[in-house]
């Protein structure tokens, strides 16, 4: 049968050049949403996607300003009764640290072993850029799209998507859509075509120990002060019970327990837990014993400490009773979890616990909501037998450990089902040193998208 596609391949083929050149480009913008010297990088990294789509014949294209980082917002909407799709990626990207880790500059983009080697190259500038050139591939070679699309690209998911929600509110009337598709999620283990269709949700916070107005003598005062650090340390041991589970009270309350059904999906996944123990260089696989490795990231909360300091790290000792002491700890959460609630029953129970002799406050950076996603929607559906066609496996649908608040928000605020289509690979480092991003996977995203916008058009929602 003749591709109907033919002349969409051959744009992709035949801009292969231009593309990866744009994709670098793109790359080299540090835009570093979670620290403030980055602020104007990652307004230029909003500006140069937002020029893309004006460029390509979007319309409405804006920089709007959020109170935070700006969002995105272009349209197309010239396919008259085809459905409108709200097209949801970030273009911030994680911090950089620890630098010495990464074995070529974060920003300066480097092609090698068929992958693109940069911060963000995967999470999540790999989709910006997909869906710039999905919707250029059609607009170049047919003049218009099958579907209409709203573009929404933020600048916050990697530090909470702080400003986003109401932002949403405050411009419901226009992101009236049929759905809304994010894509900032990938594949499964062993890098086969997934869909996911569940992430964790996430309450993110700090604790501050104070002791002292600055350090202290610890000859002078060891032994007559609470230690901050020691007093920290004290408080972290005792979140966590030694079978892995949270030692919060009532932390589990909004718990909704698996059903036997959902268990035997989960048992259904094949998961060589060797592989990954290899692949991700782990020292082993741990968790609670009651449950699997896959049912532990995607249908378990839990606690962790993401950094923890206080005190003297500095070459040789130095005699000190630190002055203060700090841990940034954060837990994933899912159905049906309130993030609030448990960041109200961690700092209550960090109360009843700190030791005397110090100052203990616990304070809420960010949060996120879970969301869960149907499988059998048309739209999730037509992007399942898309990724087939092109990377000629069904894929898996998966619940995802990781967050991405927007998923949340556009059902509870706009009404909308969400479907979740990527395609970075499991073994792309995001968050970590030398981040990555298969050009193989790219290169198949952009042909999956191309045929999603038809295959929606011909599909009734
Ligand atoms: N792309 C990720 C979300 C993700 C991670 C999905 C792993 C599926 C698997 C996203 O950019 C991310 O990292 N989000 C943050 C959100 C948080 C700051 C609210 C996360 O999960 O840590
Ligand atoms: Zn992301």
């Amino acid at each position: 049968m003749d591709n109907p596609f033919a002349d969409l391949d051959a744009f992709v083929d035949n801009t292969a050049d231009a593309r990866l050149a744009d994709y670098l480009d793109l790359l080299r913008l540090p835009s570093i949403g979670a620290q403030s010297e980055h602020t104007a990088d990652v307004h230029a990294t909003a500006e140069f996607v937002a020029e893309r789509f004006e460029k390509m014949g979007f319309e409405h294209v804006e920089v709007a300003p959020t109170g935070g980082h700006p969002m995105v917002y272009a349209d197309w909407l010239h396919a008259p009764g085809a459905p409108t799709v709200l097209v949801y990626a970030h273009y911030d990207v994680q911090p950089v640290d620890p630098l010495d880790l990464w074995t070529r500059p974060p920003f300066d983009p480097v092609v090698e072993n068929g992958r693109v080697w940069a911060r963000g190259a995967a999470d999540d500038k790999s989709h910006v850029h997909l869906h710039l050139w999905a919707a250029k591939a059609w607009l170049e070679t047919r003049g218009k799209l099958p579907v209409n699309l709203k573009i929404v690209m933020e600048g916050e998911e990697e530090s909470g998507s702080e400003h986003f929600d109401r932002w949403i509110v405050a411009n419901r009337d226009k992101l009236k859509a049929d759905f809304a598709l994010i894509s900032d999620t990938g594949f499964y283990e062993g890098n086969k075509p997934a869909i996911t269709v569940g992430l964790r949700g996430l309450v993110y916070m700090q604790i501050d120990v104070t002791g002292s107005k600055v350090d202290l003598h610890s000859g002078s005062f060891g032994g007559n002060v609470q230690n901050p650090a020691n007093a920290l340390a004290t408080i972290i041991a005792k979140l966590k019970n030694d079978d892995g589970s949270v030692a919060v009270p009532h932390f589990y309350d909004e718990w909704r327990a698996l059903t036997p059904r959902e268990r035997e999906e989960f048992a259904r996944m094949p998961l060589d837990e060797a592989a990954v123990t290899r692949e991700h260089g782990l020292h082993s696989i741990w968790g609670e014993s009651d449950y699997s490795f896959l049912e532990r990231r995607g249908a378990r909360p839990t606690l962790d400490v993401n950094g923890i300091w206080g005190g003297y790290q500095g070459e040789g000792s130095k005699t000190i009773i630190p002055a203060h002491a700090h841990a940034k700890v954060s837990c994933r959460l899912v159905a049906d979890m309130d993030p609030h609630k448990t960041f109200e029953r961690v700092r209550d129970y960090v109360a009843s616990i700190a030791p005397v002799g110090v100052d203990v406050t616990v304070s809420k950076i960010n949060d996120g909501m879970w969301s869960l996603t149907p499988i059998d929607h048309p739209a999730t559906q037509a992007a399942a037998a898309c990724l087939k066609d092109v990377f000629g496996e069904a894929p898996y649908f998966l619940r995802e450990g990781g967050s991405i608040p927007a998923g949340a928000t556009f059902t509870r605020e706009l009404g909308l089902t969400v479907v979740l289509l990527g395609f970075t690979q499991p073994d792309d480092a995001a968050h970590a040193p030398n981040e990555s991003m298969r050009l193989d996977n790219l290169e198949g995203g952009l042909r999956t998208l191309v045929r999603y916008w038809q295959k929606l058009a011909d599909t009734p929602l």
